[in-house]
C-alpha cells in the first residue's frame, strides 16, 4: 500500500473555485469566530436551552478557560426533554442492531422514560451529584442511557471501554474513585461471549472505593452475584417508574472523565465540562455532517472512545437525529455486516475509521457492492490519518463518487471535530488524504521546533492558538500534567501533539503523532503504557516499544524484551507476555512481533535509542537512523545495532483482525 502522499488530487466534479474565496460563508464564518470568539459563540450558545444564561461568555486565564460563565443547564435535558415539546418526541432516537441479529427501536420518548428510570435507580443506590459512577458496558442501549442517567443527576461517570481488562479497569475506578461499577453480564464479539461482569468484580476487588455493581442482563450465562455489593438492574428498575428532575447544573461542571494515553505509564482523565461541551458537538456535527431532520446518522465507534460519548450519544440527540447503533463486530458473521446495516435502516450519514475501510479494501468492493447503499448523502473518517488510497476506495465503493467525506481530526481532549470539511456550512472541495480546514472557531498554527510559524509546505508541530468551547476543563486531579502535557512548549498555545502540514491551498494535512503515542487500529496507546506493563511480568528485566506502519491498522505495536537470567527466549514465553499484556490492558496492547535482545540499546546517559528500534522493527538499515537524535555518537549507535540484530530472536504474534474502534 501506498504511504501518505499530499497531491492536490482534488476531487474534481464537487463544487470548487469560488468555495474559499474571501467572500465564501465559511470564510466569513471563521473570520469573524476568530475575531470576534464572544460574540460568535454568544450567538451560537441561542441554540441551547439555558435554565440561567449566562453573565459571561469567555473567561480566558491560561490554560484554563471557562466558557459561558454562571450559565445552568442539563444536558440530558438538551437530549431528551426539550424535544418532548415537539415532534422529534416520537421519533427514533435509536435503531439498535444486535450482533446476534437481534433489534431494539427506541423513540425519544421511550428514551425520556428509560433515562428518567435509571436516573431514579441511581439515586435509589445513593449515588449523588458529584458523586463518580463508572460504565463499563458493550454497545448496548444500556450504555448511553446510563450517560444520559448520570448527566441528569450530576453524576461524574467515567466509560471505561469494554475491551479493557479488569486490572485497566480497576486502574480507572480507583483513579476516579467511583462508587458504583455499571456492568452487563457479558458481551457478544464475534460469536464469543466476554466475561464482562468477571472483570468488573476484579476491579472492584482492588478497589474499595467501590460500594455497588448494576449488572445489565445481556448474555445468558450465569454470574455468581454476590447480594451484598451486587444488584440487578431489572431488580431495581421495577422499583422506579419515575420522573426524576434534571438537576441545574453550572456550565462548567464537570461532565465526565475519559482516559486516555499520554507519555507517561498512566492513562489520564480528560475532563470535559457541560456547557462549551454541549454546543460544540452539536455545532460541529451539523457543520461537519449536514444533519438535517431526515438524516440517519450512524457513528461506528465504540462509546467507550470520545467519539462516541460525543457523537454517538450526546450530540445527535442534542439535534434529534435518528442514529444506528451497533452491537458487535464489523465482519461478523459477514464481511458485509456493515453495509446490511446501512440498507437495512437507510442510513444517509456515515461515520467511520480508516482502519475499518482499510479492511474492507482488503476484501474486495464486491462486498458493498452487494447492498443498496443509494440511501447515503455523506461520509466521514476519524481516528487516524487516512492514506488517499483508502480515501479513494471509500468515495468510490461507498460514496459512489457521488458524495462528500468530512475526514475529521480530533482529539480526546478536544471535544468534538476541530478540523474538517463543513458542508454543512458550505459546500467543499476536497482532497484525499486532507482533513481540509478547521471548524469556526479554531484557530491553527504549523510551528517549527523553536515555536517559529512555519510557511505552507513545511511539516511541523500543530498549534491551537485560541480556546475553543468543547476544550478539555483539565486533567483530572492532575493539573500540573496538564499544564505540563499541553501548554509548556508553546506557552498560551493548545499543543495536541501532532505533525501537521499546510499546503498552498491552506489545506491542513495531520500527518501523525509527534510524541510517543501510538495508534494502533485507532485506539490511543502509549509506548510508556505498554513498558510498564510488560515489566511488571516476572520474567522480563527491561522493556521498549516501538510501532511500525501496518496496511491495515496503521500502526502495529513491536516490543523489545531483555528477560531476567534464567530465561531463555521461546515460543511459550512470547505467548505468556502477550497474555501478560492482554490481562493487563486489554486486546488492543496484543503486540505484533516481539523482539528478544540481550541490552537496550542506550545512550551514555542511559536514554533508550528508539529510532534504532524502530529501523530494526521495520527492518530499515542503520544508514536510515543518521537523524538519531537522542544523543548517541554514530559509533556509538552502530554497535548498538550491531548488538541488537545479532542478538535478536524476534517472534511473531499469529495475525489477528484488528478490533475496530
Ligand atoms: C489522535 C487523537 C478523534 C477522536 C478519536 C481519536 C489522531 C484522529 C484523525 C484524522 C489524522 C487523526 C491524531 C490525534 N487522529 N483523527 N482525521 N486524521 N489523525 O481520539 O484517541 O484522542 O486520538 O488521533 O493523532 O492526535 P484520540
Amino acid at each position: 500500500m501506498k504511504t501518505m502522499t499530499q497531491g492536490d488530487t482534488r476531487v474534481a466534479h464537487l463544487p470548487t473555485g469560488s468555495y474559499y474565496s474571501p467572500s465564501g460563508e465559511y470564510d466569513e464564518m471563521h473570520r469573524r469566530s476568530i475575531e470576534d470568539p464572544e460574540g460568535f459563540w454568544a450567538e451560537q450558545a441561542r441554540s441551547l436551552d439555558w435554565m440561567k444564561p449566562w453573565d459571561k461568555v469567555l473567561d480566558w486565564k491560561a490554560p484554563y478557560a471557562r466558557w459561558f460563565v454562571g450559565g445552568k443547564l442539563n444536558l440530558s435535558y438538551q437530549c431528551l426533554d426539550r424535544h418532548m415539546k415537539t415532534e422529534v418526541k416520537n421519533k427514533v432516537a435509536f435503531y439498535w442492531e444486535g450482533e446476534l441479529g437481534d433489534s431494539q427501536v427506541l423513540t425519544y420518548a421511550e428514551l425520556y422514560r428509560l433515562t428518567n428510570n435509571y436516573a431514579a435507580a441511581l439515586k435509589r443506590l445513593g449515588v449523588k451529584r458529584g458523586d463518580k459512577v463508572a460504565l463499563y458496558l458493550p454497545m448496548i442501549p444500556a450504555l448511553p442511557i446510563f450517560m444520559l442517567a448520570c448527566a441528569r443527576i450530576g453524576a461524574i461517570f467515567t466509560v471505561v471501554f469494554s475491551a479493557f481488562s479488569g486490572q485497566a479497569l480497576a486502574d480507572r475506578v480507583e483513579d476516579v474513585e467511583a462508587k458504583v461499577i455499571v456492568t452487563a453480564t457479558g458481551m457478544h464479539r464475534r460469536g464469543k461471549i466476554l466475561p464482562l461482569k468477571d472483570n468488573a468484580v476484579e476491579a472492584a476487588s482492588k478497589c474499595p472505593c467501590v460500594e455497588k455493581i448494576i449488572v445489565v442482563k445481556h448474555t445468558g450465562h450465569h454470574v455468581e452475584m454476590d447480594p451484598a455489593r451486587d444488584v440487578w438492574l431489572s431488580d431495581i428498575l421495577a422499583e422506579c417508574d419515575e420522573y426524576v428532575a434534571p438537576e441545574e447544573m453550572d456550565a462548567n461542571d464537570p461532565l465526565f472523565v475519559l482516559y486516555t494515553s499520554g507519555s507517561t505509564g498512566k492513562p489520564k482523565g480528560i475532563l470535559h465540562g457541560t456547557g462549551g461541551y454541549s454546543l460544540w458537538i452539536a455545532k460541529t456535527l451539523q457543520w461537519a455532517f449536514k444533519t438535517d431532520a431526515q438524516t440517519v446518522w450512524w457513528c461506528t465507534a465504540d462509546i467507550g472512545w470520545i467519539t462516541g460519548h460525543s457523537y454517538v450519544v450526546y450530540a445527535p440527540l442534542e439535534l434529534g437525529l435518528t442514529s444506528v447503533m451497533y452491537e458487535g463486530a464489523p465482519d461478523y458473521p459477514g464481511i458485509d455486516r456493515w453495509w446490511q446495516i446501512i440498507a437495512k435502516y437507510g442510513v444517509t450519514t456515515f461515520y467511520t475509521s480508516p482502519t475499518a475501510i482499510r479492511m474492507f479494501m482488503r476484501h474486495g468492493e464486491e462486498w458493498p457492492a452487494k447492498h443498496d447503499l443509494s440511501s447515503l448523502k455523506m461520509l466521514g473518517s476519524v481516528g487516524e490519518p487516512i492514506n488517499p488510497e483508502a480515501w479513494l476506495w471509500y468515495y468510490r465503493n461507498i460514496g459512489h463518487e457521488r458524495i462528500s467525506i468530512s475526514d475529521t481530526w480530533w482529539q480526546t481532549e478536544t471535544g468534538g471535530f476541530m478540523i474538517s470539511p463543513t458542508p454543512g456550512i458550505q459546500a467543499h472541495p476536497l482532497k484525499p488524504g486532507s482533513a481540509t480546514k478547521p471548524m469556526p472557531g479554531v484557530d491553527v498554527a504549523v510551528l517549527d521546533a523553536d515555536g517559529k510559524e512555519l510557511p505552507n509546505g513545511q511539516t511541523g508541530f500543530i498549534v491551537i492558538r485560541k480556546p475553543w468551547p468543547g476544550m478539555l476543563l483539565d486533567i483530572y486531579r492532575n493539573p500540573e500534567l496538564y499544564e505540563k502535557t499541553y501548554w509548556s512548549r508553546f506557552p498560551g498555545y493548545y499543543l495536541p501533539g501532532d505533525y501537521c502540514m499546510k499546503d498552498q491551498d491552506n489545506f491542513l494535512w495531520l500527518l501523525g503523532r509527534a510524541d510517543e503515542v501510538i495508534k494502533v487500529a485507532g485506539h490511543r496507546i502509549s509506548t510508556a503504557e505498554l513498558e510498564s506493563a510488560i515489566v511488571g511480568h516476572s520474567a522480563v528485566a527491561e522493556a521498549a516499544a516501538c510501532s511500525r506502519p501496518d496496511e491495515v491498522k496503521g500502526e502495529a505495536i513491536i516490543l523489545f524484551v531483555t528477560l531476567r537470567k534464567g530465561t531463555t527466549p521461546s515460543v511459550e514465553i512470547k505467548n505468556e507476555l502477550t497474555r501478560h499484556l492482554r490481562a493487563t490492558i486489554g486486546t488492543l496492547a496484543t503486540p505484533e512481533e516481539i523482539f528478544f535482545v540481550n541490552l537496550l540499546p542506550k545512550t551514555r546517559s542511559g536514554k533508550i535509542m528508539r529510532r534504532l528500534l524502530k529501523a530494526v522493527a521495520t527492518g530499515a538499515t542503520i544508514g536510515d537512523t543518521s537523524t538519531l537524535d537522542d544523543g548517541a555518537s554514530v559509533d556509538e549507535a552502530k554497535a548498538a545495532f550491531a548488538e541488537l540484530t545479532d542478538s535478536a530472536h524476534h517472534y511473531k504474534t499469529s495475525e489477528k483482525k484488528p478490533d475496530i474502534k
